[in-house]
């Protein structure tokens, strides 16, 4: 596929860390294409630097080395400031525990992700509603996150990532804390959106059984994408 296709795409990408006197090589030489409307999953071992690619990917983390383009621009030359501008408007972040307000209900946590947006207030309501529909959770929004389980939980994030209408989902192991019936189901939802709601979703997982619902998976091994 050609670059130019791509809403995001890397070129070398390696990521190294220091530990006192020791460095790891997190990521060597990682060259990924992010299709747009595309439900891109990242697999690999505990490890094998899923976390690492897609913190890169989001532009929560700079790269020792190499590029990432997002729209065309490259963004790993961005400073701190432009790129919190860029997360805030067009990307949506959901991680493995969901990390809800608990003293907020389920329609006040996406009410809130809309407020710290700067989404207008008049539209706040209506839009935390919907989101919370989209994800099958209508008739919940007024839980708390205590009464909801794990799935419905989760669910709640991803309302709240889609809250602001961003071009791109990112999920580090959205199912790991589910059982496996509650994670096909959250997959599942992440299928909808991609199809629906026209979202790319990129997302990591070390299980096999969800890769096949994916449009597109890179392995990763050490570091190092093996196969896509
Ligand atoms: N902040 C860090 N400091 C030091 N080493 C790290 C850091 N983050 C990740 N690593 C190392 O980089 C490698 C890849 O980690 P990670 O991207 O978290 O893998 P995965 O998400 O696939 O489990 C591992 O060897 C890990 O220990
Ligand atoms: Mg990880």
């Amino acid at each position: 596929m050609k670059y130019m296709e791509s809403i995001l795409y890397t070129e070398n990408l390696t990521r190294k860390f220091k530990n006192g006197s020791n460095t790891v090589t997190a990521l060597n030489n990682v060259s990924v294409q992010i299709e747009p409307g595309k439900l891109t999953m990242l697999r690999g071992r505990s490890g094998s630097g899923k976390t690492t690619l897609i913190n890169l990917l989001g532009a929560l983390d700079y790269p020792t080395e190499g590029k990432i383009f997002f729209q065309g621009e490259e963004i790993s030359k961005w400073s701190e400031r432009k790129r919190d501008k860029l997360r805030r408007k067009k990307i949506g972040f959901i991680f493995q525990s969901v990390a809800l307000i608990s003293t907020m209900t389920a329609y006040e946590n996406v009410e809130f992700e809309l407020r710290l947006a700067g989404y207008p207030a008049d539209k706040r309501r209506a839009r935390a509603k919907e989101c919370l529909e989209i994800v099958g959770l209508g008739k919940r929004m007024h839980h708390r996150p205590i009464e909801l389980s794990g799935g419905e939980q989760q669910r709640v994030a991803i309302a709240r990532a889609i809250s602001h209408k961003p071009q791109i989902i990112f999920a580090d192991e959205p199912t790991a804390e589910l059982d496996s019936i509650m994670g096909l189901q959250i997959i599942k939802l992440f299928k909808e959106l991609v199809e629906k709601e026209q979202i790319t979703i990129v997302m990591t997982t070390h299980d096999p059984s969800m890769i096949e619902v994916a449009d597109k998976v890179y392995t990763l091994e050490d570091g190092v994408v093996t196969d896509e």
